[in-house]
């Protein structure tokens, strides 16, 4: 069988090598709802500008839909040498309507069609991936209200630093799922442009009408040069770049919960559902998930690498070379889909192990820095009161106290106009509640952080789209 594409010029068939090199229907299948979607948006086009008769137009419908009911069932045949999905819908077209089918193609090309199939899968994937962030949100402003009043040891440099309310910990996750999905929105907006009609390249003398093709396919733009869209592919690389923020984001957590759910900080208890276990050691419970999680993040930056590479110096307008884009892309999408499913149900089922975590809260002097404020506060200067409270953890570190054991006596050597009110900064709850200003751990703004980040994820709250959805 002749693919569709070679026409009159070729005087040869094609090698068989050169179709198993040059195939992409075994990855690209998976564009056939917004291919069908795309050229029935195209062949009504067509009708309203009379380019095709009505009848014509619901029959190209009608047999598309049949063809994409079959491959829904996976009842449709997929034969290499006709090479993509594109191909393949448009050749059983026109097996079933002759030159009715024939017509579908008139005014388009495959470059416009495969960067719009391209593009409403690639917005219909953001939509997938910012329902899963709001999950993933919910399940960590969900955690707020049962661990309320648990204070735990903040790090920095995986040294202990200053106590944090576990709420501020999970929100501290919201915001940055928050700005994830700030970008998977704005990410939407350049991916939302409709290419259909740039043609192969200059456009096209047919008189088509691109904003209704746009309109119809939830676009909400149409792209004013041929030469620019038929080549670009920033979406992609943008929306892989975005989707590997997301992963290093859960790269982080996943680290941070593999640390904690181990014997040497006790802080986290996982759900078994979710771990797996070891075939020769009998005690082991592992994370391999939060494994994963951390691990599979390499995949996505090495999509992101292969994007960039891939379109590097490719001149204008199409190079065949943008076929290799949608491996990557799918391998992305799917990669933190699927860790993002997974991570849901660990955030909302896993424990603190408030014992274990308590009973060591008084380690690591994570009140110093307030004491130091007390003393700031009290007139002595940042950097003279820096090097006394130094000196007085070092007292404490020698004695193998806490700084509220020392004597008040040993508190006057460095500053002699203290009194014993400096207990009342000492202890790691009571430098929890010294906290004060906007956006610290301070228990009053977390309950309004709290508070605040229930409204907006009552509502789903990023700003609302254009009607998404062929798949
Ligand atoms: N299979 C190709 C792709 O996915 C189709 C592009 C066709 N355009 C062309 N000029 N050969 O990119």
């Amino acid at each position: 069988m002749a693919s569709p594409s070679r026409s009159g010029a070729f005087q040869e068939a094609v090698d068989r090598r050169v179709e198993r090199f040059t195939e992409s229907i075994s990855f690209d299948r998976r564009l056939y709802r917004q291919d069908v979607a795309g050229s029935i948006a195209h062949a009504q086009m067509l009708a309203e500008r009379g380019l095709l008769t009505v009848d014509e137009a619901n029959a190209i419908e009608r047999t598309l839909r049949e063809i994409e009911g079959e491959l829904d069932r996976n009842e449709f045949p997929i034969r290499i040498e006709l090479e993509d999905i594109h191909m393949h819908i448009e050749h059983a077209l026109i097996e079933r309507l002759g030159d009715v089918g024939r017509k579908l193609h008139t005014g388009r090309s495959r470059n416009d069609q495969v960067s719009t199939d391209f593009r409403l899968w690639v917005r219909d994937a953001l939509d997938r991936i910012d329902a899963r962030l709001l999950d993933l949100q919910r399940a960590f402003v969900g955690r707020c209200d049962g661990d309320e009043g648990i204070v735990l040891p903040a790090y920095t440099h995986l040294q202990r630093a200053q106590p944090v309310l576990a709420a501020h910990y999970w929100l501290a996750y919201c915001e940055k799922f928050e700005r994830d999905r700030e970008r998977v929105a704005d990410c939407r907006r350049r991916t939302n442009r409709s290419s259909l009609g740039a043609a192969a390249v200059a456009g096209t003398s047919i008189d088509i009408d691109r904003h209704a093709t746009a309109a119809r396919l939830g676009f909400e733009q149409v792209s004013a040069n041929s030469l620019d869209i038929s080549s670009d592919r920033d979406f992609a690389v943008e929306s892989v770049f975005v989707l590997s923020l997301i992963a290093l984001h859960l790269s982080t957590w996943a680290e941070e919960w593999i640390l904690w759910s181990t014997a040497e900080y006790e802080f986290l208890e996982l759900p078994n559902a979710f771990c797996t276990g070891s075939s020769i050691m009998p005690q082991k419970i592992n994370p391999d998930v939060l494994e994963l999680t951390r691990g599979k993040t390499a995949r996505v930056i090495g999509d992101l690498q292969t994007l960039l590479v891939l379109i590097k110096a490719l001149p204008l307008a199409y190079n065949r070379d943008l076929q290799e884009d949608k491996p990557a892309v799918f391998d992305a999408f799917d990669t933190v889909e699927a860790t993002l499913e997974l991570a849901v149900p660990i955030v909302a089922a896993s424990r603190l192990r408030t014992d274990r975590i308590e009973a060591r809260l008084d380690r690591g002097f994570l009140d110093a820095t307030t004491l130091m404020e007390h003393l700031i506060k009290r007139g002595t200067p940042q950097r003279t009161a820096h090097h006394a409270v130094g000196s007085l953890v070092r007292a404490a570190m020698q004695q193998g106290k806490r700084l509220q054991d020392l004597d008040l006596e040993r508190f006057r050597e460095v500053e002699p106009t203290l009194g014993p009110e400096v207990f009342e900064v000492l202890g790691v709850r009571r430098a929890v509640e010294a906290f004060v200003s906007y956006g610290s751990t301070a228990p009053v703004q977390v309950a309004a952080q709290v508070r605040s980040w229930k409204d907006r994820l009552a509502s789903g709250a990023t700003e609302r789209r254009t009607p998404a959805g062929v798949s």
